[in-house]
């Protein structure tokens, strides 16, 4: 028998040169009742939403809300669901460990180091996600490859070493330019922020809007090297 490992090898080999629908319907049929997709309600998850809504409207759709996203992300959340008609899962922090961690180090802990922002992340973010994993053999992301240099080696399948489940990419060898053309194209809901030079949009106090030339990740963290800005839900096993 293949190891998790093996298959998501196998399964990438099969699937790297497929379209984003295609990956997408295998995957759904393959994973059926133990998938989900996990959302930011980023550019490119939004894209996927649609994809997953018109193959499998019934799969999981979830969010991390950490509690400090922007309003235009809260509004975008509302819009998707009327729109799709499905309903998005919302997850949120431990509320003793918010309190903990902001009453110890402060309400905006993470511009003081890149131990406190990963400490905000973990709290805010990762000990909810696995809360969301519970039940699941693998989960959809919106990664694409020139999105950084953390995310360059990444494949269309991958076994979540740290995670313990299969990572699906469906959007892996896409550019920008490809999720806008399917956005314009299917008229899919997308922040607001988008247009006022936000193209990567995460935590309102660890996000910027971005100078025309600037990388699109650079309004993430931007006081950190690039080396560091991952919050840590796509870390290699
Ligand atoms: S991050 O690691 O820097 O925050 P990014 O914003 O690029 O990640 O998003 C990459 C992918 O991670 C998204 O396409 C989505 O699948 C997942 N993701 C990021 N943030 C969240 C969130 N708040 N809730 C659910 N999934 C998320
Ligand atoms: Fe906290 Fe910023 Fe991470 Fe959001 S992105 S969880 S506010 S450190």
């Amino acid at each position: 028998m293949k190891s998790s490992k093996e298959l998501a090898q196998s399964l990438s080999a099969d699937l790297e040169n497929k379209t984003p629908q295609e990956i997408l319907k295998f995957c759904l049929e393959r994973f059926k009742g133990a998938i989900a997709l996990s959302s930011s309600l980023g550019l490119e998850d939004q894209v996927l939403t649609d994809m997953v809504a018109k193959i499998s409207p019934q799969t999981t759709i979830f969010t991390l809300d950490t509690g400090r996203l922007f309003p235009e992300t809260y509004d975008l959340i509302d819009r998707t669901c009327s729109k799709y008609k499905v309903k998005i899962k919302v997850y949120f922090p431990n509320r003793e460990d918010v309190e903990e961690m902001v009453n110890q180090k402060g309400i905006n802990l993470f511009y003081h180091s890149v131990e406190n922002r990963k400490e905000c992340c973990r709290i805010r973010k990762l000990v909810p996600l696995k809360r969301a994993f519970q039940g699941l053999d693998a989960w959809i992301c919106g990664l694409r490859r020139d999105q950084s240099v953390t995310r360059k080696d990444m494949q269309t399948v991958e076994w979540d070493e740290a995670n313990g489940l299969i990572k699906i990419n469906p959007l892996i060898n896409w550019s920008e330019q490809d999720a806008w053309d399917y956005v314009n194209e299917h008229s899919v809901p997308v922040n607001s922020l988008h247009k006022k030079g936000y193209p990567s949009i995460g935590c309102l106090p660890c996000t910027r809007a971005i100078e025309p030339g600037e990388d699109i990740r650079a309004g993430r963290w931007w006081w950190e090297n690039p080396e560091t800005k991952e919050c840590g839900l796509h870390k290699k096993g």
